[in-house]
């Protein structure tokens, strides 16, 4: 709470300092600085169902499917159709659908799935979550013209445009209009019990105050069913940074005269230097899994579940004692050893994936 309560505040000195610069006597002065031109843009990415914000660019259906293939067909399955990680994003869309707007299936008593393209009513929101949120384990990876790609792919398995069709900031107009769900989003109706179930014709954002004989204050809470509990891994070793951090790497010594601050090869970066006790082939958890985390390894990997890859302590009984072998698979990646989903090879330096495969190694504990 802390942090966010800092960051705030830092936000609001900046657009403090930037309103003072553009007036002509500051009020303030010495505090923060302007937001360079790149920090600005590296945050306005969104873009808006009237397009404004979307960058130019283009992707076919083909070169869609192979990115598609390599990032995200191990969680969103190969046509989009896996619930295994997270609801399924096609299917249960109809040819009707794109002339009326409306998903016949989300009506359709007996049909109770519900896929992100019966539901999204705008395509921009689309391309949006893609470019700022996928693929989970490494958001904002994808250039513009991967992003048009993909969504090309997507749209074409889903129905919605040929095989050959090139989507682009041009074309993406042509499919809004073909939106199957384009029609269907309304603020006009109650979430529960819903207009179909005869229930209030209040709509939810229209509430007036209740001045006098009013109910009594209702109690908001919120919990997580015990069946829910872990069903995706740890949520708390799930935290993803956002987007590039400025400043200096203070875990490494000052750079030298010329040098980029932080990166300096010239000197044995004190990080590295740490991992003295996996070295001596000692394992240190909690170096471990701080790495686990940093790398995006637990996106895929509980320690004692099985998310999409196979649980760390499972591991560990398997290849006890074999840390060479471990550090080895984590490098190359591979698949078959624990089912048909691949782990793609990780990027990581030699001595942080030395420090994750000792204490694998030694059974993955705490
Ligand atoms: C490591 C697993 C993983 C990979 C790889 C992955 N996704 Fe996702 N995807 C998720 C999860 C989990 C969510 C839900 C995230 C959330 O709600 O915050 C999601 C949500 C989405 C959604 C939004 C669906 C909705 O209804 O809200 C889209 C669209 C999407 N992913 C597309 C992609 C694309 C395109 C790629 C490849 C470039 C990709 N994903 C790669 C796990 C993954
Ligand atoms: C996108 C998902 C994903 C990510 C990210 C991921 N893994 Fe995996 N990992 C898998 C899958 C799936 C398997 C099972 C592969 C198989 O069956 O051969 C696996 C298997 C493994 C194995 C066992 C290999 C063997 O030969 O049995 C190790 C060790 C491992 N991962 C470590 C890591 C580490 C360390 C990281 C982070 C640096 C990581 N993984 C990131 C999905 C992932």
């Amino acid at each position: 709470m802390f942090r966010f309560r800092k960051a705030g505040l830092s936000a609001v000195l900046l657009s403090l300092a930037a309103l003072t610069s553009a007036q002509a006597a500051p009020a303030f002065s010495g505090i923060g600085r302007d937001a360079t031109p790149k920090e600005v843009a590296a945050w306005d990415i969104d873009v808006r169902p009237d397009f404004k914000g979307l960058p130019p660019g283009s992707g076919t259906v083909a070169k869609g499917q192979d990115i598609w293939e390599a990032k995200c067909a191990q969680c969103h399955g190969f046509f989009g159709e896996s619930g295994e990680v997270f609801s399924p994003l096609i299917g249960g869309i109809q040819p009707k659908d794109m002339e009326t707007g409306h998903v016949a299936n989300l009506v359709t008593p007996g049909f109770p799935a519900r896929t992100t393209f019966m539901k999204v009513a705008t395509i921009s929101t689309v391309w949006d979550f893609i470019n700022r949120a996928m693929p989970w384990n490494a958001p904002k990876t994808l250039s513009t013209d991967d992003v048009y790609a993909t969504l090309a792919f997507m749209l074409n398995i889903a129905g919605i445009v040929p095989e050959n069709f090139v989507l682009s900031d041009k074309t993406i107009q042509d499919v809004q209009k073909r939106m199957p769900n384009r029609n269907g989003m309304t603020t006009d109706h109650t979430l529960w019990p819903g207009k179909e179930f005869g229930g209030a014709k209040k709509p939810d954002t229209s509430n007036v105050a209740c001045m006098k004989d009013c109910a009594p204050e209702p109690k908001v809470a919120s919990l997580l069913p015990e069946f829910a509990r872990n069903a995706h891994g740890n949520l708390a070793e799930q935290n993803r940074p956002v987007g590039a951090q400025h400043g200096v790497d203070t875990t490494r010594p000052e750079a030298k005269v010329g040098e980029k601050p932080g990166v300096s090869t010239a000197v044995k970066p004190l990080a590295e230097k740490a991992t003295t006790g996996a070295e001596a082939g000692k394992p240190d958890s909690k170096k471990a899994t701080a790495l686990l985390q940093k790398n995006g390894c637990t996106v895929c990997h509980g320690i004692s579940n099985k998310i999409v890859g196979p649980a760390f302590t499972d591991v560990g009984k398997k290849y006890a004692g074999k840390a060479d072998y471990l550090a080895g698979k984590i490098k190359s990646g591979g698949v078959g050893i624990w089912g048909d989903i691949p782990m793609p090879p990780q990027t990581l330096n030699d001595a942080d994936i030395k420090v994750i495969a000792t204490w694998l190694a030694a059974g993955a504990g705490k």
